[in-house]
């Protein structure tokens, strides 16, 4: 029986651990449940937070892996790119998450330059985001180029999300965010680089903006769990960005992004109104007033 999104059950063992949805209720999820997830076909969702009081509405929501993405550069700190996000922003914004959470698996970004360098300062910054803000895991960009990163951050105890296909970070280098993977040469260097992640260690593989067929395969063929973003539903688990999946986010959103709610009009309608009854001299009325 799968757990309903509707419908929480509690806590199913399958004898392969509880359900992410809805089971797991006296603690945190952990990667060994993603891996069992991925054992019994469970299929999971993971959103973006950036903040204790939207992670925590996720939380009770049930989603259960949270993703402080670094895509906070321009979802929530208001520049134009991931680019300039900073290792003490990722570290001050994960700790707010993981405050504000008490089930979620909450994840780490970790941001442009903090890796890149060399696997001791990717080790140095994994670190902090353990240390600092107490997340789960930390997620970084890049395939057979991050291996030798990612490998030693699994030795020494900390789980890699990997994330292959569009990595954000390179947007200067691709020139925009284009879909990846197309064409025999770029599927088979995706493929070895899903293969490269796993085989480093990494607990599962964001793999983001890639044709649906080369994403259900790469699925197919590996162990670990794929996280699909614009990447068809033949994925286990799939990431939007919170602002994109609530309709927050003003303007045009990629092809991919479904938006379940309209935020943005809703809490522009609230502003108005809030600004109309200031005006009107209706707020406060007398149920609002200390005597
Ligand atoms: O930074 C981010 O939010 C991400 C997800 C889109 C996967 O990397």
């Amino acid at each position: 029986m799968n757990a309903s999104p509707l419908q929480p059950a509690q806590g199913q063992d399958h004898g392969q651990g509880q359900t992410l949805y809805g089971g797991v209720t006296n603690r945190r999820v952990t990667v060994r449940d993603i891996a069992a997830a991925k054992q019994r076909g469970e299929k999971w969702a993971m959103l973006t937070a950036y903040d204790a009081l939207t992670a925590g509405v996720f939380d009770e929501a049930g989603i259960p892996v949270l993703l402080v993405g670094d895509s906070a550069g321009n979802c929530h700190l208001g520049y134009e790119t991931t680019v300039p996000v900073t290792m003490d922003q990722m570290v001050m914004l994960s700790a707010a998450v993981v405050r504000g959470t008490k089930r979620a698996l909450v994840i780490g970004d970790m941001p442009f330059g903090s890796y890149q360098e060399s696997p001791a300062q990717a080790m140095h910054n994994a670190a902090r985001l353990m240390k600092e803000a107490g997340v789960g895991a930390v997620k970084l960009e890049g395939g057979e180029r991050s291996a030798r990163s990612i490998e030693l951050l699994v030795e020494a105890g900390i789980p890699v999300m990997a994330h292959i296909g569009l990595t954000p970070q390179s947007v200067h280098a691709f020139g925009g965010y284009p879909v990846q993977g197309r064409g025999d040469e770029a599927a088979h260097q995706l493929l070895r680089d899903a293969k490269a992640v796993q085989q480093a260690g990494a607990f599962a593989v964001v793999l983001e903006a890639v044709p649906a067929e080369l994403a259900a395969q790469v699925t197919e063929q590996l162990a670990i769990p794929t996280v699909g973003i614009g990447a068809g539903a033949g994925t286990d688990a799939q990431v939007l960005v919170w602002t994109d999946m609530a309709g927050m986010t003003a303007g045009r959103v990629p092809k991919f992004v479904k938006q379940y709610a309209d935020l943005r009009t809703v809490l522009g309608n609230a502003a108005k109104e809030f600004a109309a009854e200031v005006g009107a001299g209706t707020f406060p009325a007398p149920e609002h007033t200390f005597k």
